[in-house]
């Protein structure tokens, strides 16, 4: 078990005969999932995803990142929501995984950010991986369009085809068309698998396979996870304990959920897991408020409303045991900061002390809060999380009684801002 589940902090708030009375709602839930008997059923193609990808495809896949990255400086990644953040959350998270820069587009629509992207890229041998299910989402597709004709500037037809990369569905939508009448390569998104989902479809293995990064490794730890957390034995299954208290918590007026941790390579696994849970979760006037904090920055900012705000909270922090590099703090000889009292304790050792004391100052400050502990920050981890967090909120969906694998609530904004714009 490579990641723990610590739940000291939740005493006083959940009790054992509390998380006993809703194993019969979890037991039927595992099996709605398991049994394709749930809501939105049609979607569950992630829950065994790890074991079913073949490591041929991982190689193949492998070998086009090779490939790509002899002849490209580096790679835009074009996509928004489950086609952006958890390919940037794993960049991001693994730090130096990357072997050549990747820039991120079609996750907003600001002016002055596209035209910084195509200032950076311009006298640079680019790859471009456009990302989306549908084909018609307007952020990515208008980012296609204006790096696209960046890039006819300065490549031919021929080139262009070598340089542009498809992640979209087998046979529908705008891009699946464009892909086939330009000769783009193109990957395909499974049908099973929604976008919060999709992290270890082509949709977060091309654009990462291209960047470097280990994909065997993320693939390894998500098939680690499956192995340990598509069990219905609540005992060794840390996932399913999660989702025992968060619900027990939500259900005693706790409706925000903070993910908090003292590694800022987490802000954008904060950002993943909050689309996940929130698209997920929130729906018929339902679900957690999915928030994120990274410490100690913000114990600078927003610890004064954590330890002392409206209770309506709890918390649950990720550690990481085993950082990569090691710094010890050095002895100053006139100590005027009174730090030499841990001169020459590793600054990963104080980091610690000060998730310590946080989680136990919130606890007494009448936040409930558990810890997951990943022995260290590399893609087996992150695959394992990435498993553990779909899990979850695919039974948390079904305990809420809502369908965790649709959002039709994204529709509103779209329909107005169409409108607004003349759009069919
Ligand atoms: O979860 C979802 O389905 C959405 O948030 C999508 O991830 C997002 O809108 C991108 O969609 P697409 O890949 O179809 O462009």
């Amino acid at each position: 078990m490579s990641i723990t589940l610590n739940t000291d902090h939740l005493k006083g708030f959940i009790s054992d005969d509390e998380v006993k009375s809703i194993l019969p709602a979890i037991k039927k839930a595992h099996e709605d999932l398991e049994n394709k008997t749930g809501q939105g059923s049609d979607f569950l193609g992630w829950t065994d995803l790890p074991a079913r990808i073949e490591d041929s495809f991982i190689a193949e896949l492998e070998q086009l990142g090779k490939d790509v990255r002899a002849n490209s400086d580096c790679l835009v990644s074009i996509g928004i929501g489950g086609s952006y953040l958890g390919i940037r959350s794993t960049i991001e998270f693994l730090r130096d995984a990357a072997q050549i820069p990747v820039y991120y587009a079609g996750h907003n629509m600001s002016v002055d950010y596209v035209h910084d992207l195509l200032e950076t890229i311009k006298d640079k041998r680019v790859t471009v991986v456009v990302i989306s299910k549908s084909g018609t989402t307007t952020e990515p597709a208008l980012a296609f369009r204006l790096i696209k004709e960046a890039l006819k500037k300065k490549y031919n037809d021929e080139e262009l085809k070598q340089r542009i990369i498809c992640v979209t569905d087998a046979n529908k939508g705008a891009l699946r068309k464009t892909a086939d009448k330009e000769g783009y390569r193109s990957y395909v998104i499974p049908d099973d698998v929604g976008g919060r989902f999709s992290i270890l479809t082509p949709v977060g293995l091309v654009p990462l396979a291209i960047a470097g990064v280990d994909i065997k490794a993320l693939v390894d730890g998500a098939r680690q996870g499956q192995e340990e957390y598509a069990k219905m034995e609540m005992a060794n299954n840390t996932c399913y304990q999660y989702v025992a208290n968060r619900y027990l918590l939500y259900k005693k007026g706790k409706v925000i959920e903070v993910l908090s941790s003292f590694y800022d390579n987490m802000f954008y696994v904060n950002e993943w897991w909050k689309q996940l849970f929130g698209e997920s979760e929130g729906k018929d006037g339902k679900g957690i408020f999915p928030a994120s904090l990274i410490m100690s920055t913000d114990l600078h900012s927003m610890g004064q409303l954590m330890q002392d705000g409206m209770r309506n909270v709890f918390e649950t922090f990720i550690e990481i045991k085993k950082s990569k590099h090691s710094i010890a703090i050095p002895e100053d000889p006139e100590d005027v900061d009174s730090f030499n009292i841990i001169a020459g304790k590793d600054l990963d050792y104080v980091n610690k002390q000060a998730y310590k004391g946080t989680a136990s100052a919130h606890f007494e400050g009448g936040v409930p809060n558990m810890t997951f502990t990943l022995c260290q920050a590399d893609a087996f981890h992150l695959g394992q999380l990435y498993y553990l967090f779909e899990r979850a909120v695919g039974l948390s969906g079904y305990l809420l009684e809502v369908n965790p694998f649709d959002q039709p609530g994204v529709e509103a904004y779209k329909k107005k801002m169409f409108a607004l714009l003349g759009k069919k």
